[in-house]
């Protein structure tokens, strides 16, 4: 059987990373067709638009998408709709891509990357499952009114809707539980349901969902706290899930607590496990085009590809095991270098992969 996999590279460094998680994929030995298209800044330059018909059937029609990083300064002064970011939100409505799934590992070599003390981090691996096309980013009504009654009467007024529907709690649960049997068997639902109805929902499909799943065990916080442990006891995490809104914020805050940003993959999938996967940084302008950029970041999220959309577990842990291979044999690009250790380009790094494989 032919996978095929659309290239999405896009923009800065987008292009240096995917080619080393690309010639990581051919090595493998499986039979794959993959096929590169423009997207972002770089698609706006060929065709006048972050994401052409071309590239968006392409994606649509292929079992996964690799994709770099889509950005730069040059095309700030675009109108919104014409944003190389407008590319990432087209194709993951377009795709239906709802489940976000963001590890935070920190690898025993690079524990001094953390701010943290190394032994509140040391060996964390946790995994947070953001649910992606739903919540106050998406909810309508939103703009600005004049307020008609109450203490601001009268003023201008900025308002957001949050809103979840109970199929889009259900299938972000499903994917969490279901990752988290795979796992250790641990879910914390993240929420706000003291203050906000849309949490209490929430919380409540939550508890209904885990009957499905009696080997998991669930576990509810509020997003407030949550942040606080992230950073006292991250280690008491595996598996969590949580809303859009939080998610974008805890997600971040966890791939910070391992310190290096160009080491973290991340999935984005849809309810056919076709999925877009890319590294969680962007594309890094100031580095971009000097063969300095850590590309390990988009070779794990190769990795991620054929574990969730390939259904190629084993694959997938031989590449995570090339990279703690390289990280063993002390490679560090210029991002996770520290002395004693010896600085190798993005290319460079690729190699050292592609030879630990
Ligand atoms: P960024 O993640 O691109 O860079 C932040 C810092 O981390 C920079 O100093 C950069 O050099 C460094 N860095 C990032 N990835 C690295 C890697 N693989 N190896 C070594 N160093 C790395 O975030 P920033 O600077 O805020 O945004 C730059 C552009 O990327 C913007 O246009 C932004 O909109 C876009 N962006 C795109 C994303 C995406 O495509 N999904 C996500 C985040 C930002
Ligand atoms: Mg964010």
């Amino acid at each position: 059987m032919t996978y095929n996999i659309a290239v999405l590279p896009g923009d800065g460094i987008g292009v240096e990373i995917t080619e080393q998680a690309q010639r990581v994929l051919a090595a493998l030995g499986l039979d794959l067709s993959m096929t590169t298209a423009p997207v972002g800044g770089a698609a706006y330059d060929q065709h006048g638009h972050p994401l052409p018909a071309s590239t968006l059937e392409l994606a649509k029609s292929s079992d996964a998408i690799l994709f770099g990083a889509v950005g730069d300064w040059k095309y700030d002064k675009l109108e919104r709709a014409l944003r190389p970011e407008q590319a990432i939100l087209g194709l993951r409505k377009a795709l239906g891509l709802f489940a976000n799934l963001r590890p935070a590992i920190l690898y025993p070599q690079l524990a001094n990357a953390s701010s943290l003390k190394p032994e509140v981090v040391a060996g964390l691996d946790i995994l947070i499952v953001r649910e992606l096309t739903g919540d106050i980013y998406f909810g309508q009504p939103r703009g600005l009114r004049t307020a008609e009654d109450g203490a601001f009467k009268g003023e201008r007024q900025g308002f957001d809707t949050m809103h979840y529907a109970e199929s889009e709690v259900r299938r972000i649960a499903h994917v969490a539980f279901q990752a988290a049997a795979k796992r250790s068997g641990r879910l914390c639902s993240v929420d706000k349901a003291n203050v906000l109805e849309t949490s209490q929902f929430w919380r409540d499909i939550m508890v209904d969902v885990a009957k499905e799943y009696p080997d998991v065990a669930l576990s509810h916080m509020y997003v407030d706290n949550a942040a606080m442990q992230l950073v006292r006891a991250p280690k008491e995490f595996d598996v969590v899930v949580t809303g859009n809104l939080f998610g974008d914020i805890l997600s971040d805050e966890a791939a910070m607590l391992t310190g290096s940003i160009g080491m973290l993959p991340s999935a984005s999938l849809n309810a056919s496990n076709q999925g877009l996967y890319e590294p969680s940084h962007g594309s890094a302008p100031d580095i971009a085009s000097q063969n300095i950029a850590n590309p390990l970041a988009t070779i794990l999220s190769a990795a991620m590809l054929l574990r969730y959309s390939l259904n190629e577990p084993e694959q997938a842990a031989r590449i995570e095991k090339a990279v703690q291979a390289v990280l063993e044999q002390g490679l560090r690009t210029a991002d996770i270098h520290e002395p004693g250790t010896t600085k190798v380009s993005t290319s460079d790094m690729g190699d050292a992969v592609l030879k630990a494989l």
